[in-house]
């Protein structure tokens, strides 16, 4: 009988092809080939079954079913084996090749300015004191007027401050880039009642030339706590406990007499140097102590001025110089190498 004679060539062949075929795409035209559903082989042989009787039906059908699924399962087996086989070969080719030198990424990190600047105001959070910002772009009133200053002061003078041109606010006086943090602590005292313990940092402008001690642009963080009995041993314990936490338990502040229009009295405040245990050395210029922020006591015109009663409430501000403390922190006797930003200096913090 030629049919079953056909089914069983249709075997070897296709087994004998299935066992000699290296690659997937070849396996499926195989497959297409012999098992396809119109034009397979298989499918050819199954299309005649009408035209036969009953007993060749039986045992060609049988035959023909047999063969496809023996093929089904070798083609399935040898799939399986290709697929295997072409992973491992990409896995080898893309494997790591270890001799390579690496390219490692630079990371990016706080600038020492920030870290400073963070490391103050977490130290004040954590004994107790509110974050509070103003804008860089401030009226004359609340960086000068509000803080009593009199309209002949030499801060005001065009020297110092950066104005605003063209810039004027319903009064007619103009705009300037902030000369200190201060005009913070108007804003907050009008938008707010006491009692009220804030700090408040940001970027201030001052008219100077740069040099090792001086830039035009440079980071405070103001202070101010309003409340009842606010005294002198109030600002005197908080910046003890400041200098403390900053600099370790070995740190002392001392106060000096200053001068600020808007408090009364007015000091500056040095930190004992604790890189030389107050021995002397470069960075305290051998004086064993580092100047490092303005203070005193909230003037009674300044407390008027925001509708407090002096009589009530009193308070004490402060304003780090935050350059200075970093300058200290890190060693560092030049501070413009903070804003030359040369990534050979700030990889160092
Ligand atoms: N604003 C002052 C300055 O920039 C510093 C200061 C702040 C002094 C608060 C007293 C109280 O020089």
């Amino acid at each position: 009988m030629s049919i079953l004679d056909d089914i069983e060539t249709i075997k070897t062949e296709s087994l004998k092809e299935v066992s000699t075929v290296d690659n997937l795409e070849s396996l499926e035209s195989l497959r297409l080939r012999f098992l396809g559903r119109k034009d397979g082989h298989i499918s050819k042989v199954l299309q005649l079954l009408p035209t036969l009787n009953p007993d060749e039906k039986k045992q060609v059908g049988r035959q023909a079913n047999e063969v496809k699924r023996a093929l089904e399962a070798c083609i399935e087996d040898k799939k399986r084996l290709l697929e295997d086989a072409s992973l491992n070969q990409s896995l080898s080719q893309s494997a790591l090749d270890l001799t390579l030198p690496d390219r490692s990424a630079f990371r990016g990190k706080l600038h020492p300015v920030t870290q400073t600047m963070d490391d103050i105001v977490s130290v004040f959070s954590r004994l107790g004191f509110n974050l509070a910002e103003g804008p860089e772009v401030e009226t004359d009133f609340n960086n000068f007027t509000a803080l009593n200053h009199p309209p002949d002061h030499p801060a005001r003078d065009a020297h110092d401050t950066f104005y605003v041109k063209d810039l004027r606010d319903a009064s007619g006086a103009p705009f300037l880039l902030r000369t200190h943090t201060s005009p913070v602590q108007i804003r907050y005292m009008k938008s707010h009642q006491p009692p009220l313990y804030i700090v408040a940092p940001g970027r201030v402008f001052r008219h100077e030339a740069v040099d090792a001690t001086h830039s035009f642009v440079f980071h405070q963080v103001e202070g101010l706590a309003v409340d009842k009995d606010i005294s002198m041993a109030d600002l005197k314990g908080m910046l003890g406990l400041f200098a403390q936490h900053l600099f370790g338990s070995k740190a002392r502040i001392r106060f000096r007499p200053s001068f600020f229009p808007f408090v009364e009295p007015g000091i500056e405040v040095d930190i004992s140097c604790t890189l030389c245990d107050q021995k002397g050395c470069r960075v305290c210029k051998q004086s064993g102590w580092i100047e490092m922020l303005g203070a005193g006591l909230v003037h009674p015109h300044v407390l008027r001025g925001v509708g407090y009663n002096p009589d009530q409430v009193s308070g004490y501000a402060f304003g780090i110089g935050v350059e200075r403390v970093a300058m200290f922190k890190y060693g560092v006797d030049d501070m413009r190498l903070f804003y030359e930003n040369d990534i050979r200096f700030l990889k160092q913090f």
